[in-house]
């Protein structure tokens, strides 16, 4: 099974799609991520890119496309969770030619709902630990001990660079005006499906795996 997660930053797909390669055996394909790593490691692409990821733009097309398909080459499991991508008409393009090309199907697109003052408390509670990505938030999803990693023990908690209010509002924007189309455009594929977003974690859990279970 192959499934997008859309949604606006902080509305909780990256919790999303570690509940579901913990669950399903899925693989979580966050371009995000890649270029957070690709940042962290210092590499060519990875410096071109701080800026604009901590102003809040979205980096070009053909970066992002590039990571993907590079990916989706390697990694291997129950299927695709494709968190944070695509985000842009010629990305969704992009995508749909890659899955051609190896004879995959799109199975579902979620589309996570949540307004904004939620997605404002969400980012700017929100902290991940450093070793193992688990996503934790000050008010809603604290450590069990202060400091330290409910998963792995670690202490090494950090906050993203773009998780401030002013590279937020650029974002949202962004995400308003170039990703929000996409909802359209799947919807008249006929792929789309909604889950409420604002529902508690488990609960937003629940009705993912009722849209999976059915699409597959
Ligand atoms: P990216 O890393 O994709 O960030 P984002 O889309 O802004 O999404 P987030 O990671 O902020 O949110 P999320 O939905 O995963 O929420 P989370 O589960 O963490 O992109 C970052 C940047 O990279 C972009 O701005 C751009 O520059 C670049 N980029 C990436 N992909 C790109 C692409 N395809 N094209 C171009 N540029 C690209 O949850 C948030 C918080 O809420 C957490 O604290 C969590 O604990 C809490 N929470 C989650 N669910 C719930 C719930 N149900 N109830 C209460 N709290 C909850
Ligand atoms: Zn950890």
């Amino acid at each position: 099974t192959n499934i997008i997660l859309l949604g606006p930053p902080g509305a909780g797909k990256g919790t999303q799609a570690r509940k579901l390669v913990d669950e399903r055996n899925m693989v979580q394909l966050s371009t995000g991520d890649m270029l957070r790593e690709a940042m962290a490691s210092g590499t060519e692409m990875g410096q071109k890119v701080a800026g604009v990821m901590s102003r809040g733009e979205l980096v070009t097309d053909e970066i992002v496309i590039g990571l993907i398909e590079e990916k989706m080459a390697s990694a291997s499991g129950n299927g695709f969770i494709f968190d944070g991508f695509p985000r842009t008409l010629p990305q969704a393009d992009a995508l749909g030619a890659l899955l051609a090309k190896t004879g995959q199907a799109l199975d579902a697109v979620i589309e996570m709902r949540v307004d904004d003052e939620a997605l404002v408390k969400r980012i700017t509670g929100r902290f991940t630990c450093g070793n193992c990505g688990e996503v934790y938030h000050d008010e809603t999803k604290p450590t069990k001990v202060a400091g330290t990693c409910d998963v792995c023990g670690s202490h090494d908690m950090k906050r993203r660079a773009d998780d401030n209010e002013d590279s937020l509002k650029t974002r949202l924007m962004e995400y308003y005006k170039k990703t929000s189309p996409l909802i359209g455009y799947y919807y008249h594929a006929g792929a789309l499906s909604t889950v409420d977003g604002l529902a508690e974690i488990d609960e937003v859990a629940g009705q993912i795996d009722t849209i999976l279970d059915a699409a597959s």
